[in-house]
């Protein structure tokens, strides 16, 4: 398996990421990740005026990737704009455990560039998953 293309991805989250809907928060973020087929899948964040029912870049990403007929997460990359290191809510991080192993990269990136790179497990750890559940 070849080593994940960051430059990629981060090339896809900030083109993505311009098209988010956030006219509430006013706080665009993109998320990109490399699939288990190869493929490089994207998404923003889509708020509503129902505050709640509003839908992370990160969901929006593995929506795609599911759609697309992927099945595995290799890397992700969220990209967001301001001062703080934009990394997944707690909800997002585990759609991402959903399709992703404790090893699998999570890189976090600004306008400049990859600000931090984290492994699923250091942000989601002793989590829950498929294989708790009896079969
Ligand atoms: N948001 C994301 O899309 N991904 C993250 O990792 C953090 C937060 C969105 C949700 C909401 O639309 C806006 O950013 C402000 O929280």
């Amino acid at each position: 398996m070849a080593a994940p293309d960051f430059d990629a991805l981060f090339a896809a989250a900030s083109r993505v990421q311009r098209r988010a809907y956030a006219p509430y928060s006013r706080f665009r973020v993109g998320a990109a990740l490399l699939a288990d087929d190869g493929a490089i899948y994207a998404g923003c964040n889509v708020e509503n005026a129902a505050y709640p029912v509003g839908a992370c870049a990160e969901a929006g990403a593995i929506s795609a990737m599911v759609a697309g007929g992927a099945e595995a997460i290799r890397a992700i990359l969220v990209f967001g704009e301001g001062a703080e290191p934009v990394t997944p809510c707690g909800a997002c991080r585990q759609r991402i455990r959903e399709f992703a192993g404790p090893e699998t990269p999570v890189a976090i990136a600004g306008p400049d560039g990859i600000r931090a790179r984290f492994t699923l497990e250091e942000l989601l750890p002793a989590s829950f998953g498929p294989a708790n559940l009896p079969r």
